[in-house]
C-alpha cells in the first residue's frame, strides 16, 4: 500500500464565528477540551494517515506552537503558511508542496467533526479507480453546501456550490481523496476554489470523480451554535455530563449538565447550573449564576445570579 497522507484546510477567516474568532482562528477554538483540529488529525492518524499538512492563513502563527511537529499526537505535521489566503483549491495546490510520498491524499476541510469511516472511502476510492472521490452526507437544505448530482454507477455528474435551488440534498461533506497528478492541474499561487472551479472542471474534461455516501454523525461547526453542539455531542459520548479539565474547582452544590466543559482551572461557585456550556480556561461562574448554551471566555468572571441563554461572555 501506498502511504496515506492528508492536507488540513485550515486557513479560513471564521466570520460567522465571530466575536469567538476575534482572537482565535475556527480550527483552534477548543471543542471538547481541546482545538478542534486535534480531533481531525487524531482521526487521520487512527486511518493510517502518517503526514499531514496543515494549510493555514489567518492567525497562521498559532498552530505551530500547540501542535508542533506532529511527535506528541503521533504523525508527522507540516505547516504550509498563505500570506495572502488561496481559497480553497489555491490551498491545495500549496500545501501539496510539503507533502512527500506518492500516494492518494485525503483533504479535510477544517471544521467538519465527522464519524464518516476515512478508511472505507480510501478503499472505495481505489476500488473504483478514481481520480477524486469526494465524501457526501444527505441534509434537509442544501442551499449552505455544494450540492452533489450522481449518476447511477456513483460517479458525480455535477457540483453546485451554494445553489438558491439545490437539485439534491445530497451535499459535499468537506473531506476528498485526490490521486497526486490531479492535485498537480491545480494552479499554483493562485487564489482557486476547489469548490466553484476545480470540481466543475474536473467534471467538464471527464475525470473520474466518484461520491462516498456516509450517513454517520455530521456537523460543520462553522457557526456558534454548531460548535456548541459538537462540543455537548463529543462530551456526551463520553457517558458524562460534563468534563472538567485540570484544575477546575466546581462547588459540590453546583448543577453541570448538559455536555458542559469546565475549562482548566476555572471555579464554580455554589449553586450555580450550568448547562450545554463551554467554560473557558480560568474563568470564575459566580454562586447562583443560571447558564445554558453559553461561550464564557477565559479568566472572565460571570456574576452571582445571572441567568443567560444561548450568550457569549466577555469575547
Ligand atoms: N488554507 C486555506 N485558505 N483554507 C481555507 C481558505 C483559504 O483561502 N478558505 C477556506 N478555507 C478553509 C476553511 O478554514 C474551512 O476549514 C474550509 O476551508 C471550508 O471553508 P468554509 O468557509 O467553512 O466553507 P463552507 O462551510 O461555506 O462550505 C464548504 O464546506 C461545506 C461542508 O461543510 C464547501 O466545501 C461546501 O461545498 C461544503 O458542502
Ligand atoms: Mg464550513
Amino acid at each position: 500500500m501506498q502511504n496515506r497522507s492528508a492536507i488540513l484546510l485550515v486557513g479560513g477567516r471564521g466570520t460567522r464565528l465571530a466575536p469567538l474568532t476575534n482572537n482565535t482562528p475556527k480550527p483552534m477554538l477548543q471543542v471538547a477540551g481541546v482545538p478542534f483540529t486535534e480531533h481531525q488529525i487524531i482521526k487521520a492518524r487512527d486511518a493510517g494517515i502518517s503526514e499531514i499538512v496543515l494549510a493555514t492563513s489567518f492567525k497562521a502563527e498559532l498552530f505551530e506552537p500547540y501542535f508542533g511537529d506532529g511527535t506528541d499526537f503521533g504523525i508527522s505535521i507540516k505547516y504550509a503558511v498563505e500570506e495572502v489566503a488561496l481559497g480553497t483549491g489555491g490551498a491545495i495546490s500549496n500545501a501539496a508542496q510539503a507533502l512527500s510520498g506518492t500516494g492518494p491524499v485525503a483533504i479535510f476541510n477544517g471544521d467538519v467533526l465527522s464519524g464518516h469511516d476515512l478508511g472505507a472511502q480510501f478503499d472505495f476510492h481505489e476500488a473504483k479507480g478514481a481520480d477524486v472521490t469526494l465524501f457526501l452526507t444527505e441534509v434537509e437544505d442544501a442551499r449552505a453546501f455544494g450540492a452533489v448530482e450522481l449518476d447511477e454507477s456513483g460517479r458525480v455528474s455535477a457540483f453546485n456550490e451554494k445553489m438558491e435551488n439545490p437539485p439534491t440534498n445530497i451535499i459535499n461533506a468537506g473531506c476528498y481523496i485526490f490521486n497526486r497528478e490531479i492535485i498537480s492541474t491545480i494552479p499554483f499561487g493562485k487564489v482557486v476554489s476547489v469548490e466553484r472551479e476545480t470540481f466543475p472542471n474536473l467534471l467538464a474534461t471527464g475525470a473520474r470523480v466518484f461520491g462516498f455516501i456516509d450517513t454517520s454523525y455530521w456537523l460543520d461547526i462553522g457557526t456558534p451554535s454548531a460548535l456548541l453542539k459538537a462540543s455537548r455531542d463529543l462530551v456526551l459520548a463520553t457517558g458524562k455530563e460534563f468534563m472538567a479539565l485540570e484544575g477546575s474547582k466546581i462547588s459540590s452544590s453546583a448543577s453541570i449538565t448538559g455536555g458542559t466543559v469546565i475549562g482548566r482551572s476555572a471555579q464554580i461557585a455554589a449553586d450555580a447550573q450550568i448547562s450545554g456550556c463551554v467554560i473557558g480556561d480560568g474563568a470564575v461562574i459566580g454562586a447562583g449564576a443560571r447558564l445554558t448554551d453559553c461561550f464564557v471566555a477565559e479568566g472572565f468572571e460571570v456574576p452571582t445570579q445571572v441567568i443567560s441563554f444561548d450568550n457569549y461572555f466577555g469575547f
